[in-house]
């Protein structure tokens, strides 16, 4: 263990040098304490979903707490096997907790930016500030690495946990996965193209005079909005290649416009009523289930 910590202050190129810096910083940065405080959690509030973690008044007081005593051990000025080892637990309470990685990462975003921006203000005479200012990067890349490690060793664990029967089936599944979406993108494709082929049809039947001019005009308007939803729906697989998660709400837009240019075009036909009252009776659910869907999204991102 003692070797993983050496070896990490060498990869940094962590020296006495910067650990002399950071401490002869310490009564500047300690002095200011409270205000990196303040903006810590400020910043953190605006990821969401912290109240999950920092569930009360007391949690957090005690994290309050916690957070001040790292931020001042920065400039510490001893490095040595425990101040990696609590580190390291931070990491695995983190981990424990659930908390997403990206928030340990954004939270040291703020971190960095409030230290550079302190030793700026106190040293911006000191013609020594770059290498103070090196110092704290070093650190806090430092202690971001150790921090995170858990996380992934948690990942390595799932993956080294599995047998070579799983491990095999896992990357099987992953690419025949991959293989179905991009067939899934050349159907939307042809779907898409279909759609401009029904528009072009409208279009021809409206200017050929073979259909009433009121029921040609919304005719067209409906296959608009199908070929509109057909591209929504490239959009969204686009977006699941790239690795993001796929909105079925999209299909659900696409059953709306279909139905839409259904309504349409039978509300000019007296004898359809009850067929245009079906279709608005399942537009109305389908709007309903989209709207669930789209104030649970909103919940999450909150
Ligand atoms: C710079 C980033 C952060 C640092 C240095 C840090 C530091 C710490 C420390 C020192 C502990 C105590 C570990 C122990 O018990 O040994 C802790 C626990 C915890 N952290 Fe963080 N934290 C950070 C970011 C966050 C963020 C962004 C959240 C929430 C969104 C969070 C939520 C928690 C929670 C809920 C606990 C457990 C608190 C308890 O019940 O005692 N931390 N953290």
């Amino acid at each position: 263990m003692e070797k993983q910590f050496t070896d990490i202050k060498a990869h940094y190129c962590f020296a006495k040098s910067d650990e002399e810096l950071l401490f002869q910083m310490r009564p500047e940065l300690e002095s200011h304490a409270d205000e990196f405080l303040e903006g810590f959690y400020e910043f953190i509030w605006k990821f969401g979903q912290v109240a999950e973690f920092l569930t009360d008044e007391v949690v957090i007081a005690r994290h309050r707490g916690m957070i001040r005593q790292w931020y001042l051990d920065l400039f510490g000025g001893t490095f040595d096997i425990s101040y990696f080892m609590k580190l390291y637990k931070i990491g695995e309470v983190h981990v424990r907790l659930g908390l997403p990685t990206h928030y340990v990462n954004a939270a040291f975003n703020y971190v960095r930016i409030f230290a550079i921006g302190e030793i700026q203000k106190h040293y911006h005479e000191d013609p020594g500030m770059l290498d103070r200012v090196k110092a704290v990067e070093k650190i806090i890349d430092i202690n971001l690495d150790v921090l995170t490690a858990s996380y992934r060793e948690e990942e390595m664990s799932h993956f080294l946990g599995l047998s070579r029967v799983e491990k095999t089936l896992l990357s099987g599944l992953k690419n025949i996965s991959s293989y179905f979406n991009y067939l899934l993108s050349g159907a939307l494709v042809l779907v898409a193209f279909f759609a401009v082929g029904l528009f072009g049809y409208d279009v021809y039947l409206l200017f050929s005079g073979q259909i009433h001019i009121e029921k040609g005009i919304l005719t067209v308007l409906g296959s608009l909005l199908i070929l509109w939803a057909a591209i929504e729906l490239i959009h969204e697989e686009m977006k699941h290649l790239r690795g993001g998660s796929f909105a079925v709400e999209v299909f659900i837009t696409l059953a709306i416009a279909a139905l839409i240019r259904k309504i349409l075009i039978f509300s000019l036909s007296p004898e359809k009523t009850t067929d245009v009252l079906m279709y608005g009776g399942l537009v109305l659910c389908l709007s309903l289930s989209y709207w669930v869907m789209m104030q649970r999204n909103t919940r999450t991102k909150k």
